[in-house]
């Protein structure tokens, strides 16, 4: 049995008073909720405060991104090394966000997923369609050429690596995410069994392990349809994240 995780992404939105109020919520909201796991990813810049408050509580933390290298002279990038030294366990890598707005592409996001495994980081790898793509029925294809990424570009043997340090992934049809339209927990379901048959093609060790989090406007009115659903493994909230109630009742519902 996957034990159910839900993930805040709190994209760019936040200042240290309202983390600071959001956090106290969310610590208090969650305390007593024991059967899944908890995280929320912040902006970079608000890590150290997030290390601060959330050490000790049963909230995990992490970045939305990281860079595809490892150091160097990458203005204004930030690598897998330094989330893990501001105690990261989570990074959320090839967000369709990042892919539209920053231009990253399969082979990027596979080179992020490679740096967050070897800084020992749990990457959460985002994959989904776009409305068109949809309508035009090459949604499993789409999602398929963006899983085929990751062995094509670090190799078959990633796949051990990723079952080791619990590596997630998350489908999230942009054409859900931040509309208020959320996929229907059938159709999500149809996505994330797909996603665990193309995995179990190469391990079927690896596909029964791996957790696939649905995300695209999850909410207090859908969440616990969701999780009911046998492939789906927990959320991936943005908005919601920023509300400490409907975060919490959507925590709730994958207990
Ligand atoms: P949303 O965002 O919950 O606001 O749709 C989800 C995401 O982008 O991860």
């Amino acid at each position: 049995m996957r034990r159910k995780l839900v993930v805040g992404n709190w994209k760019m939105h936040g200042s240290l008073a309202q983390n600071k109020a959001l956090i106290a919520s969310l610590i208090a909201n969650l305390r007593d909720l024991k059967n899944a796991d908890f995280a929320v990813c912040v902006p970079h810049p608000y890590l150290f405060q997030a290390q601060a408050l959330l050490q000790g509580t049963n909230i995990a933390w992490g970045g939305q991104h990281v860079s595809r290298f490892e150091q160097g002279a990458y203005t204004g990038s930030v690598s897998a090394r330094m989330l893990a030294d501001f105690g990261c366990t989570y990074a959320i890598i090839g967000h369709s966000e990042r892919r539209v707005f920053m231009h990253e592409t399969n082979m990027t996001a596979a080179t992020s997923f490679g740096a967050a495994l070897k800084a020992g980081l749990t990457p959460i790898f985002c994959v989904g369609e776009t409305l068109e793509e949809r309508e035009a029925g090459v949604t499993e294809a789409v999602v398929e050429s963006q899983l085929i990424a990751i062995l094509n570009t670090l190799g078959a043997q990633v796949l051990s690596e990723a079952v080791q340090q619990r590596a997630v992934l998350a489908y999230e049809p942009v054409w859900a995410i931040g509309t208020g339209k959320t996929a229907a927990p059938e159709q999500a379901q149809a996505m994330h069994a797909f996603i665990r048959r193309k995995i179990a093609e190469r391990d079927s060790g690896v596909a029964a392990r791996v957790r696939i989090l649905y995300g695209g406007s999850v909410k207090p009115s859908n969440a616990s349809q969701l999780f009911a659903m046998p492939d789906i493994d927990g959320g991936l909230v943005g908005r919601c994240s920023l509300d400490p109630n409907d975060f919490k009742e959507i925590c709730r519902a994958a207990c």
